[in-house]
């Protein structure tokens, strides 16, 4: 269990504001929380200047009637800290806490999140805040989590402050020791950029053209330890106090700025934000698979929460689309079948005012009782008691995506790559989005991480690799795995200096190629790929290589009536007792599915059911049970055979055998006995 207060329910609810409302309302907030099966709400995330109001005050009384009103409710809370958006108070008295952006303008109060992680000041009041917290609320009988700040490094992904800097470079001084470590590192002596003197490096800040690639990279890494820093500090208070209170921080999916799967470890459960764009056509539950599998597998032992979505529309797209009735309880339930075992929104009452009034709550401006969305809220509520059985089971993948922040960073920043820039993590989710097609269950890793449990490892576009991953992979497929590399990998260190004498270097004998020049493709070019015993040409996108053959075969090859005529496009290399296959471009939807359906096949990873196109099927299972997800994404009613599979949908009681129909937006939830 992620909150062990819950006991064996599924967590369902959302932020909670009602210092936004006059206390009149709180009762009927409660009444109809009950009523909607809320067990669990997220007080406090943006309450810092009502708890204290100026320097040397505090106002608790207003959120212990709060907690007090929920507890008699029956209602637990996943209480927030508050640190994330200062009260005007503290940067009028003390203008350093204030963040500062590459030219050196401040950002100012009047929205939120505006503080400078690397302050000493934001710090030492965010530190105070957080003690009395958990002081003040540690023994609650509605405690039942702690959320530390709200989306750390959203609006500000980096500050360039006079704290930063010093801090920047303390965390050289301590990543290089030396001077001229950092000066060989950085590769200083290109552009006449050596260093002779601590005081004289900077952050990265506005340059006439292109800056220095390793102070970037050394600079994301200083940025996500710097904000990470500031949850540790919140974490230890909170654990002085309250040992047994588990501690989150919501994530936002696919985020460049922190490293989440290094601040996972600091956290008891994880959880995100999930906002897909509901418009028909944009790839909403795609979007949301990504981000649900990701977020599963920085914690792959335990479910994850989903802490934050909207009933309906946001206030912050060019378009913001609303959800037709039935999509909200589609998504909600899709992150229960990739793993989440807390379904939260953004927020019990949609705002009367500010910035986000139109962004849809649980309860919506219309009366609760004549809407449309409070129903189906009020619907999902009891499903989700139906589907307590579900709780803490897991989802197990075969198949697994290499996804590195440090690989990340460091290829966006290459110039090289333009104007077909690599989009790393769009990459990765297209790849992902095929799995998400073929109901193949995948989880996200780290190219250092165990790979025993995989039948199959993909790693997109991974430049920088280190030498010790770079092992890793290879002794996966030297042991039986199934690798697909694909373009632009294994080109650097984790210096970003490049490996030479052939790329991937590192990677060169176990794909059983190496690489000797790319040739991108402007956004309009396409490429034609030509497979083996297959008579039209294929398409690929993006990017070309010139591959030179050491042992693998080219099962496609470039026609295109140039200098890489009938050279490797993609290969395959017997290497050990596994198989290491090489994509040199970037196929179009209908190559990647020729090409990854060979590559699967191979692996030997099945879907857990065979089912229509634009359903999804996933597996959850634990100890005791199995739970099979059936979510009908596409327009129509469909009928499903269920082959051997039977059991009983928790959904409607039914025993389910032989075939199943789902509705348009249908979904079933069978606890399996065969
Ligand atoms: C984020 C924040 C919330 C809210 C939502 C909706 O997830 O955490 O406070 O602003 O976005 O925009």
């Amino acid at each position: 269990m992620i909150i062990p207060k819950l006991a064996s329910a599924l967590a369902y609810g959302g932020d909670y504001n009602p210092e936004q409302w006059p206390e009149s309302v709180w009762r009927d907030d409660a009444a109809l929380m009950r009523e909607a099966g809320v067990n669990l709400v997220t007080l406090g995330v943006f309450s810092w200047s009502r708890l204290q109001p100026a320097e040397n005050s505090y106002t608790f009384d207003w959120l212990d009637r709060v907690m007090d009103l929920m507890a008699e409710h029956g209602i637990f809370v996943d209480l927030a800290t508050g640190t994330a958006s200062p009260p005007p108070w503290l940067s009028a008295h003390h203008p350093d806490v204030l963040a500062v952006d590459a030219i050196g303008a401040a950002y100012h109060v009047g929205s939120r999140q505006h503080y400078s992680p690397s302050s000493p000041t934001y710090r030492r009041f965010a530190a105070a805040l957080v003690r009395q917290m958990a002081k003040r609320y540690g023994r609650h009988p509605a405690l039942a989590a702690w959320h530390i700040n709200n989306e750390f490094g959203c609006h500000v992904p980096e500050c360039h402050g006079a704290a930063t800097t010093t801090a920047f470079r303390t965390w050289l001084r301590a990543k290089y020791r030396t001077l001229a470590a950092l000066n060989e590192s950085w590769g200083t002596a290109f552009w006449s950029q050596g260093y002779g003197a601590w005081e004289q490096i900077q952050t990265p800040r506005r340059t006439p053209t292109f800056s220095n690639p390793t102070q970037q990279l050394d600079f994301r890494r200083f940025t996500s330890d710097a904000i990470l820093d500031l949850l540790v500090m919140e974490k230890q208070i909170l654990q002085a106090v309250t040992p047994d209170v588990p501690v989150t921080t919501n994530f936002m999916g696919f985020f460049k700025t922190v490293d989440a799967r290094r601040w996972a470890r600091e956290l008891d459960f994880v959880s995100w934000d999930n906002y897909p764009d509901p418009l028909p056509g944009r790839g909403g539950a795609c979007y949301g698979a990504a981000g649900h599998d990701l977020t599963r597998s920085l914690k792959k032992d335990r479910p994850f929460a989903l802490m934050e979505q909207s009933t309906s529309g946001v206030s912050w797209r060019p378009v913001n689309g609303g959800k037709p009735p039935g999509l909200m309880r589609l998504w909600s339930l899709q992150a229960l079948a990739r793993g989440a075992d807390a379904i939260l929104f953004f927020q019990w009452r949609t705002s009367r005012y500010g910035a986000e009034k139109f962004l849809g709550g649980m309860v919506p401006h219309a009366p609760a009782a004549r809407s449309r969305v409070f129903a189906e809220v009020k619907a999902l509520g009891a499903e989700l008691k139906r589907l307590a059985p579900v709780a803490g089971s897991r989802v197990k993948s075969r198949v697994a995506i290499v996804f590195d922040w440090a690989a990340w960073w460091a290829v966006e920043h290459e110039p090289a790559t333009k104007p077909a820039r690599i989009d790393y993590a769009g990459w990765a989710q297209e790849l992902h989005a095929y799995f998400f097609r073929r109901n193949l269950a995948v989880d996200f890793i780290a190219p250092g991480e165990a790979l025993g449990d995989y039948a199959l490892v993909v790693a997109p576009a991974l430049y920088l690799l280190t030498r010790a991953d770079a092992d890793n992979l290879s002794a996966y497929v030297r042991g039986g795995g199934h690798l697909l590399a694909t373009y632009f990998s294994g080109i650097v260190d984790e210096r970003d200096h490049v490996v030479t004498g052939g790329y991937p270097a590192w990677l060169r004998e176990t794909l059983g190629l190496w690489v000797e020049e790319w040739f991108p493709l402007a956004p309009e070019e396409t490429a034609a790929i030509r497979l083996a015993g297959r008579r039209t040409p294929l398409a690929g996108t993006h990017w070309r290589e010139a591959v030179h053959l050491e042992g693998a075969e080219a099962l496609a090859t470039f026609h295109d009536d140039d200098f890489l005529h009938r050279r490797p496009a993609f290969t395959r290399h017997r290497f050990g007792t596994g198989l290491a296959y090489y994509l040199a471009t970037k196929p179009d939807r209908t190559a990647l599915e020729l090409l990854l359906d060979e590559v699967v096949q191979a692996a030997g990873v099945q879907p857990p059911l065979a089912v229509p196109a634009g359903v999804e099927a996933t597996l959850r299972a634990s100890d005791r049970a199995s739970f099979l997800f059936l979510l009908n994404h596409g327009p129509k009613a469909v009928r499903i055979a269920l082959g051997e599979r039977r059991g009983r949908d928790l959904l409607t009681s039914h025993a389910c055998r032989q075939t199943l129909s789902l509705e348009a937006m249908g979904v079933a939830v069978i606890e399996l006995t065969g």
